[in-house]
């Protein structure tokens, strides 16, 4: 067992958990959940997302956010790019960081960003470069590595070979995607252990969504195998709008209180997430999908 001291967690929340809401949300409500994530302590956000806003409306104001957003040092600000049309914006914007995403499945790559997954690492290889050359590091996102919507199961072979060619393309981490949520803690493990012989494993990152109640379990498993990344939603927020029937990613806040239980330094104010999350879920007007956010909620 070689759990890590220290987690960094990623909160999608203001991307992958607001992407997918069917309901117009403000730029000044997207701006408020960048600010309040950062003063609870959350160091690395994805703040927006630079893809067509005929394909997803709810990011079509990635410029504004960005561009509204109160900095603070040592954050992070990061932000989707599927193209060079979305990183030239994204770089315009002044984000920290950029990143890539395709998958391990084709059916899902075909549905999510209308192309091959050779095609898309080919869309991806000028972005990456074009990032370099301005300082900008680049994160690499596979999707459907526990499962797909369409193609049923994924071999692990398939998923290690996906990220090994984002790794070698320049990639700094990769975040692996259980985007339908189906994954279970040893089927999780295995995976790991099957792309862990291609990719370190400090240059890997957990993404996975919570629609079987999978997710915290899950986490468990790769954290026993030493990763020490985790992508995470505020209140549970969210979903792909390509993956039909996903539900958001596990929440921060119940992330958070696992790895605190467990001793894992996070940097991260509880009680202030916690608050984040109710606040995010009054706006948005749905109950708050964390467990710990609601309990904190009554004990207060
Ligand atoms: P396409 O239609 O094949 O693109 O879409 P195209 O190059 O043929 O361009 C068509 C039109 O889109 C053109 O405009 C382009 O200018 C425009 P028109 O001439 O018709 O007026 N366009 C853009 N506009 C703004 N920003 C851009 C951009 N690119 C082209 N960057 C494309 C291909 C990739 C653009 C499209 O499929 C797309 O935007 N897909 C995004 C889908 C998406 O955002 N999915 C959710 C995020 S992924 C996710 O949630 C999974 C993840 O969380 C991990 C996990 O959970 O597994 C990351
Ligand atoms: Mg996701």
């Amino acid at each position: 067992m070689a759990l890590p001291n220290t987690v960094r967690l990623v909160d999608v929340g203001p991307r992958d958990g607001l992407q997918n809401e069917a309901t117009h949300i403000s730029t000044a409500v997207k701006i408020e959940l960048v600010e309040r994530l950062a003063a609870a302590g959350i160091r690395h956000i994805e703040a927006a997302s630079f893809v067509s806003p005929k394909w997803v409306p709810q990011m079509g104001d990635a410029r504004e956010v960005m561009a509204g957003i109160e900095r603070r040092k040592g954050v992070t600000y990061a932000a989707l790019t599927p193209n060079l049309k979305g990183f030239e914006a994204a770089l315009a914007s002044r984000v920290d960081e950029v990143a890539v995403f395709t998958a391990a499945s084709e059916a899902f790559t075909q549905k999510n960003i209308n192309c091959t997954i050779a095609e898309s690492l080919t869309r991806f290889a000028p972005v990456i470069e074009a990032a370099g050359a301005n300082g900008i590091r680049v994160r690499g996102y596979v999707s459907t590595v526990l499962g797909c919507p369409y193609a049923g199961d994924i071999a692990p072979a398939q998923v290690a070979a996906v990220c090994r060619e984002l790794l070698d393309m320049g990639c700094y981490e990769i975040s692996l995607g259980d985007t339908i949520g189906t994954g279970t803690p040893l089927k999780a493990k295995h995976m790991l252990e099957a792309v862990a012989r291609d990719v370190p494993i400090h240059q890997l990152a957990a993404h996975f969504h919570d629609t079987y109640g999978q997710a915290l379990a899950n986490l468990y498993a790769v954290l026993e195998e030493g990763l020490a990344v985790v992508d995470a939603s505020v209140a549970g927020l969210g979903g792909c709008p390509y993956a039909k029937g996903a539900s958001g990613n596990v929440a921060s806040e119940d992330v958070i209180y696992m790895l605190q239980g467990m001793g894992i330094n996070t940097g991260v104010n509880l009680q202030q997430l916690v608050l984040t999350g109710n606040w995010i879920s009054a706006q948005l007007g749905r109950v708050n999908g964390s467990k710990v956010g609601q309990a904190m909620a009554c004990n207060d």
